[in-house]
């Protein structure tokens, strides 16, 4: 359920202080990946959220977003798509900026990534400012898919991803 699963992510989550730079704390879910049990039933609860049949192409976002994304395709039968970090992809690109605290990121994804109407889930293993999903929902978007969901294991609420997204809906797993 909704709450066990909530609490089995807080369980395997850990805090990482100043990384990647001092003063940040880091929330590494590699041990909540590395658990299989754990890792079906976060798998399989964002799966049963959204319903089964209501995607077309899940998208992840690089890197720790392919973990989530191959797995929930595999076990839907369905396909992957990954967007990722600028200049990885080989062929024709489309792409987007979003602000940092020094800086710039940007974001790709293929052009021909999708056809015309492809309902597409996207996922992400933590929401942090939000500029990460909002890049990448936008390239879904420009790509021609269409949008039908947005997950995330854990959302960190205090730096206003959910606000910065909004008014497109944000699930996630665990939000603290
Ligand atoms: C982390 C995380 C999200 C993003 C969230 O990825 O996996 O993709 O940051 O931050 P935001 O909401 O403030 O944009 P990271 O940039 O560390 O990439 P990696 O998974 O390739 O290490």
């Amino acid at each position: 359920s909704g709450p066990e699963t909530a609490r089995l992510v807080a369980s395997r989550v850990l805090d990482v202080p100043d990384f990647p730079k001092p003063g940040v704390m880091f929330k590494d879910l590699m041990p909540l990946f590395a658990d299989g049990d754990a890792f079906r039933d976060v798998i399989d609860g964002i799966i049963a959220y959204h319903g089964r049949d209501s995607f077309d192409t899940v998208v992840g976002i690089e890197a720790r977003g392919f973990v989530i994304a191959a797995a929930i395709a595999y076990a839907s039968g369905v396909g992957v798509v990954p967007v990722r970090k600028a200049g990885k992809l080989p062929r024709p690109a489309y792409a987007a900026s979003y602000g940092l605290e020094y800086g710039e990121a940007t974001l790709e994804v293929h052009q021909d990534a999708f056809t015309a109407g492809h309902r597409v889930l996207v996922v992400d293993d933590v929401l942090a400012t939000g500029g990460t999903a909002g890049a990448t929902l936008d390239l879904v978007e420009r790509a021609g898919g269409t949008v039908v969901g947005f997950t995330v294991v854990l959302e960190l609420s205090f730096l206003g991803g959910r606000q910065r997204l909004a008014p497109r809906p944000v699930h996630a797993l665990l939000t603290v």
